[in-house]
C-alpha cells in the first residue's frame, strides 16, 4: 500500500475549480468528500464552443453561490477550515483570475491558508479521492493517460507529488478532436459525449481515417480534423444527407480512430517502462470505448486498471481537493501574492 502520513485529527479543506468553463466548490475532510458542486455554464453551447469573455462573467456570477453551498452541504462552518485550495493553471487566464482573485478575499477575511494547484495534476490525483470506489487507489509508479479538452498527456506517477509527463499532444488535445469533429457534423458543444452517445448505434469500422505518425509518446490530433472536414466536403457532393443518413458511422469511426490512437502510444509506454498500474482521467476519460477498452487491454496484459467514476473525470473541485490534502501534509502553501499561470507546468516536489 501508498504510504500516507498519520494526521492526528481530520483535515478540513475547500477547494475552488474555475479553469475554463465549469465552476466548482468542493469541501474535502481528509481524502473524503463532503460536498462537491458544479455549476456548468449552458451559454457556451450558443456559440459552439468556450467564450472565455463570458465564462469570466459566468464565474462572477457563480462562485460565491456554489461555494456558499457547497460549504452549507459540508454542514461545516469556514471556522473549520485548515486550508483553501485552487486551481492556479493551465486554464483560461480571465476564469482563472477570478477564481484566484475570490480566493486571496477569502484567505484574508478568514485567515485561513492557501494551496495553489495544478488543474493536470488535479486530474490525475482525482484517482486518490476516497469516494472514488476503489478498493485500493493506484500503486506508485503507474501510467495516466490524462485527456481533457485542452491536455492529452501520458504521465508516469511516482508519487503523489512526483508527477513526470512523457508524452503529449504536439498540437490539438483528443477532447479537442471529438469536439471540433462534432462540430463538423453540426453536433452541440462540447462534442465529446454526443459522439460517445451516437457512437454506440454505429460501426467504427464504417470509414476509416489516417492516425498521425508522430515519434515517442507524444500525439497530433489536428490532422483528424481537416481529413474528416475533407472526407464530408467530397461525400455532401454526392449526397447532401450524407451526414444525417450517416452521423452513427461517422461518430463511431471517429471515437475508433482517436481511442485508437491514445491506446497505441500507452501500451508502447506501459511496455518500454515496464509498468502494469494503468490509469485514465480528464474528461475524455468518460468516454465509454476509453473506458472499456483499457479494461480489455488490462485483462490481456494483466494490468491493474484504474477508471475514475463519472463525477471525477470532468472538472470538479473535488479533485482540486484532493492535492490540495496531499500539498498541505508537505505544508506546501501559497501566499497571497500567487498569481494565475495560463500554462502551469507541473512542478517537482
Ligand atoms: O477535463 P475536462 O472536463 O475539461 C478540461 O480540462 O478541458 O474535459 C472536457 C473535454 C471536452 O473536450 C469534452 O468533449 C470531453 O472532455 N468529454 C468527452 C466525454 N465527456 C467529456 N469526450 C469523449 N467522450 C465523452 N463521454
Ligand atoms: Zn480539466
Amino acid at each position: 500500500m501508498n504510504k500516507i502520513k498519520e494526521l492526528n485529527r481530520p483535515r478540513y479543506i475547500l477547494a475552488i475549480e474555475s479553469s475554463c468553463d465549469d465552476t466548482s466548490a468542493a469541501v474535502l475532510k481528509d481524502r473524503a468528500i463532503l460536498s462537491n458542486l458544479v455549476a456548468n455554464q449552458d451559454i457556451h453551447k450558443e456559440y459552439g464552443g468556450v467564450v472565455p469573455e463570458l465564462a469570466s462573467r459566468a464565474h462572477q456570477k457563480n462562485i460565491i453561490p456554489v461555494v456558499h453551498q457547497a460549504v452549507d452541504k459540508a454542514g461545516i462552518t469556514l471556522d473549520q477550515l485548515d486550508a483553501i485550495a485552487f486551481t492556479r493553471g493551465p486554464g483560461l487566464m480571465g476564469s482563472l483570475l477570478v477564481g484566484t482573485s475570490f480566493v486571496k478575499g477569502l484567505a484574508l477575511a478568514t485567515g485561513k491558508p492557501l494551496i495553489d494547484v495544478n488543474h493536470m495534476q488535479a486530474h490525475v490525483l482525482a484517482h486518490f479521492i476516497d469516494n472514488n470506489g476503489y478498493e485500493h487507489p493506484p500503486e506508485f509508479p503507474f501510467l495516466c493517460l490524462t485527456v481533457s479538452g485542452g491536455h492529452t498527456q501520458i504521465i508516469v506517477v511516482r508519487d503523489y507529488l512526483d508527477l513526470e509527463v512523457i508524452g503529449q499532444t504536439l498540437d490539438d488535445a483528443a477532447g479537442e478532436a471529438f469536439d471540433k469533429t462534432a462540430k463538423l457534423l453540426g453536433l452541440p458543444y462540447p462534442g465529446g459525449p454526443q459522439i460517445d452517445r451516437l457512437a454506440k448505434e454505429g460501426d467504427p469500422l464504417a470509414f476509416s481515417f489516417a492516425k498521425a505518425r508522430v515519434p515517442g509518446y507524444n500525439y497530433s490530433f489536428s490532422g483528424l480534423k481537416t481529413s474528416v472536414l475533407y472526407f464530408l466536403r467530397d461525400q455532401l457532393k454526392k449526397d447532401p444527407d450524407f451526414i444525417k443518413n450517416h452521423v452513427n458511422d461517422l461518430c463511431a469511426s471517429v471515437q475508433h480512430t482517436i481511442v485508437d490512437t491514445l491506446f497505441d502510444k500507452l501500451l508502447m509506454a506501459a511496455k518500454d517502462l515496464n509498468i502494469n498500474s494503468i490509469a485514465i482521467a480528464g474528461g475524455v476519460s468518460a468516454n465509454g470505448l476509453l473506458r472499456s477498452r483499457l479494461k480489455e487491454l488490462g485483462d490481456a496484459h494483466s494490468w491493474n486498471t484504474y477508471i475514475p467514476k463519472f463525477e471525477f473525470c470532468t472538472d470538479n473541485a473535488a479533485m482540486i481537493g484532493i492535492v490540495g490534502y496531499f500539498k498541505l501534509l508537505n505544508e506546501d502553501y501559497c501566499d497571497l501574492s500567487a498569481v494565475p499561470d495560463a500554462r502551469l507546468a507541473y512542478s517537482h516536489v
